[in-house]
């Protein structure tokens, strides 16, 4: 069993897509086994992309992501991380393959509805960023 940390983003609560990326995660077998919505600070993004801090985006990448409220879940299931991204597709939605998350909801590289973290390492530290272990049930 593996964990990894879902992130509906301001675009895609705005679009109102919340249900549609739940739907896509639960009829793939995968369990939330935490789930809340958030509306993050300056500080709070930089921190959570910090990795990213160097990059020509972080600037707008995080105002972006303090624009509005998020929905932050952690998923559970078998090779989870692998599958919940396979769902989000690329992260440039214009080479996301047909049926992906992206694919049908984003409208930008950096608006793309969805975020999924990328390896072992980095769920345990997102999914920690955002819940405690009270948070998270099963
Ligand atoms: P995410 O999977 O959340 O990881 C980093 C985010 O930076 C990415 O999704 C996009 O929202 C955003 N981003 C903006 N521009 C780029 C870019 N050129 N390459 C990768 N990510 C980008």
């Amino acid at each position: 069993m593996e964990r990894t940390l879902s992130i509906v983003k301001p675009d895609g609560v705005a679009k109102n897509v919340i249900g549609e990326v739940v739907k896509r995660f639960e009829s793939n077998g995968i369990k939330i086994v935490a789930m809340k919505m958030i509306h993050m600070n300056q500080a709070q993004a930089e921190g959570f992309y910090a990795v990213h801090k160097e990059r020509p985006f972080f600037g707008s990448l995080t105002e972006f992501m303090t624009s509005g409220p998020i929905v932050v879940m952690v998923l559970e299931g078998e090779n989870v991380i692998a599958k919940n991204r396979e769902l989000m597709g690329a992260t440039n939605f214009k080479e996301a393959a047909e049926g992906t998350i992206r694919r049908d909801f984003a409208t930008d590289i950096e608006k793309n509805v969805v975020h999924g973290s990328d390896a072992p390492e980095t769920a345990a530290f997102e999914i920690g960023y955002f819940f405690n272990s009270f948070e998270i049930v099963g």
